[in-house]
This record gives structure tokens, C-alpha cells and sequence, in this order.
């Protein structure tokens, strides 16, 4: 079975970004008859900014509890993992960001603690769907990609490409 985990990070349901990873997701459906989706909007989540305690520092996890506690059991168990922003100000959204920057508990269990969170031999395939109001949005992109670049290598999963989309409002 081949497990996708798809995180649709804006906030407007059934518009761009959901509907291209929709389009997406089909496709991997369409091949792979043994994928099984598991799709998530980020605003429905209840998911807290990291507050820098840095008790993950301390102990594996985080102190927070919120939703955010099954998505790091959800990456492990992923093959396949798709995250999707519109562009906000040259970034992803704020709902995308607060999830990225929870990854710090699963950093800290690998590279402080020694006692990682997530299985880090395990082969994941990382994609990224962006869509950007402006036609041109290149600067976006440029700007987006080194911090998808990070959350992708936070959950071991390698970063296999962009789906850009400009001019999407
Ligand atoms: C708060 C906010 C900031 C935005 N910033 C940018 C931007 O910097 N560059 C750009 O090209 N589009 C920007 N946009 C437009 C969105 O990126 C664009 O409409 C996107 O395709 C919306 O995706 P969605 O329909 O999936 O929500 C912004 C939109 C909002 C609401």
C-alpha cells in the first residue's frame, strides 16, 4: 500500500490549491490503485505557533497538545507527502507556517536528543503545490522553496519538486 499524506494549506476550501491537489491526488489514484489518501485541511486544525520553550529540547515531542501530535505520527507512516500554500507575501500561508515550524520537536528528537521521532530511513517523497496571485510570483518561489526545502528534510522525505501555479486568485 502506498500512504499519501496530503496537507492543503490554505484557508479557502474547493478554491485553487485545493483543487489542484485534488487534480493531483487523483493522478496518483490513477496509478497506483493501492494508494490510500489521507487529505487534511490545515485550517480545521487545531495547531498553535511554537512558542520557543524548547522543552523538545529536553524531551522527544512537544508540549502543546493539539492536533499537531498526530500529524508527526502521520508523517512517519507516510510514503508519499504533499503540502500545498497559496502565496502569502512572498511566503506560505500562516496556517502552513505554524505547522512547519512545529517540525522544530521532531529537529531537536534527531539532532539534540538522539531519539527521533520519526523513522529517518524510511523513503519519502516530498511535494510542493504553490499558487501565486500575481502572473509573474517568481520571487515567491525563490523565497519559498529553501523553507519547504527544510520541512521536507525535518521529516526525512526527499524533495522531489514544485507544482508553481501564477496568476491563480
Ligand atoms: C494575505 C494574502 C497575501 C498574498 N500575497 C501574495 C503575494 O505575495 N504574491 C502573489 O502573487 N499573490 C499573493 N496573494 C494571492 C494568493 O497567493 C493567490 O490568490 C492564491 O492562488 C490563492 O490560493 P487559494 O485559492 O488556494 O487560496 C496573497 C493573498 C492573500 C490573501
Amino acid at each position: 500500500m502506498l500512504k499519501v499524506l496530503a496537507i492543503m494549506g490554505s484557508p479557502r476550501k474547493g478554491k485553487n490549491n485545493d483543487i489542484l491537489l485534488d487534480y493531483m491526488l487523483k493522478g496518483i489514484k490513477k496509478e497506483r490503485e493501492d494508494a490510500e489518501v489521507d487529505k487534511l485541511y490545515v485550517s480545521d486544525l487545531v495547531i498553535y505557533p511554537c512558542i520557543a520553550c524548547e522543552e523538545c529540547t529536553r524531551k522527544p515531542g512537544c508540549i502543546l497538545q493539539d492536533e499537531m501530535n498526530h500529524l508527526y505520527k502521520k508523517y512517519d507512516g507516510a510514503d508519499i507527502i504533499i503540502i500545498t500554500s497559496p502565496m502569502y507575501f512572498n511566503s506560505v500561508s500562516a496556517q502552513l507556517k505554524a505547522v512547519i515550524d512545529r517540525n522544530q520537536a521532531i529537529w531537536s528528537s534527531k539532532y539534540i536528543l538522539g531519539q527521533p521521532l520519526i523513522d529517518r530511513k524510511k523513503k519519502r517523497l516530498g511535494y510542493f503545490i504553490f499558487t501565486s496571485g500575481d502572473e509573474t510570483g517568481c520571487a515567491g518561489l525563490t523565497a519559498a522553496e529553501p523553507i519547504i526545502n527544510l520541512f521536507f528534510k525535518s521529516i526525512n522525505a526527499e524533495y522531489v519538486g514544485n507544482y508553481f501555479v501564477k496568476g491563480s486568485r
